[in-house]
């Protein structure tokens, strides 16, 4: 795989027209767009037949979507009929997706979003072990391959446990991605390098902010496939 295909860059802007902009203008270093629930909501499900007519080659819907089993099993097929190449859900049970067939969709299993911390884990009344986020993340990991994922969404901080855990196929998606290049944490508190999270065993890196909002988003772009190459080559 190319390490420009590791690259998720994350669509979070409101309108198609803006988004096809930036699929025009990154397509060429990146090889995955995210929609988000940000632009999903604002434009409805075109938006993906519009951002694949842009130039995207692969599209990562990113709903995390949490119901019941049967209504996330009708949302998944629906979003795979979209076109979705990369689907997020929350995992709460085994066997949530048994038997399902979503022809090229893949489902990831969201962990522990990288925007909280110990603290907020045990405002949530996760307590002992599991207000370590590394802990959650292991054990809701696990669940999410046992619901039928082709594999998670967590922190580069847990990607290299996360793929000691659930061995080389699996697909370990990390946002929270903040370049050494200066960029503000913004509201991400669990946050690595490229470099960090290719190393740790990550497939795919996810990021918005530090290319979107930087002067030069191309040039930010090809910053962040260089360190994802430096980072497969090596330990950071
Ligand atoms: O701008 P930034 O690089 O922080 O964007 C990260 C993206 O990854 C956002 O679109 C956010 O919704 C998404 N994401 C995340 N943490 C997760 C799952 C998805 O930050 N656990």
């Amino acid at each position: 795989m190319d390490a420009r295909d590791r690259l998720i860059f994350a669509l979070d802007v409101d309108s198609a027209e803006e988004a096809e902009g930036l699929v025009r203008l990154l397509s060429p270093a990146v090889g995955v767009f995210k929609v988000g629930l940000e632009l999903f909501t604002a434009e409805g499900p075109t938006v993906l037949a519009a951002v694949r007519r842009a130039g995207a080659r692969a599209i990562f819907l990113d709903l995390k979507l949490h119901d019941i089993p049967a209504t996330m099993r009708a949302a998944a097929k629906a979003a795979s009929a979209h076109g979705a190449d990369l689907l997020t859900c929350h995992c709460d049970q085994t066997g949530i997706f048994e038997g399902l067939d979503l022809g090229r969709t893949r489902l990831l299993g969201v962990t522990v979003l990288t925007s909280l911390g110990p603290e907020d884990l045990a405002a949530m009344g996760y307590l002992g072990e599991l207000a370590d986020p590394r802990a959650l993340v292991l054990k809701r990991a696990r669940l999410a391959l046992a619901a039928g994922c082709a594999g998670v969404v967590c922190s580069g901080a847990e990607a290299a446990a996360v793929r000691a855990a659930l061995g080389p196929e699996a697909l370990v998606v990390c946002p929270g991605i903040r370049p050494d290049f200066g960029a503000s944490a913004d509201d991400q508190k669990r946050i690595v390098t490229p470099q960090m999270a290719m190393a740790a065993g990550a497939s795919h890196i996810v990021v918005g902010r530090p290319i979107r909002k930087a002067q030069d988003p191309v040039k930010a772009a090809a910053a962040v496939v260089e360190g994802i190459r430096v980072g497969l080559a090596g330990p950071a």
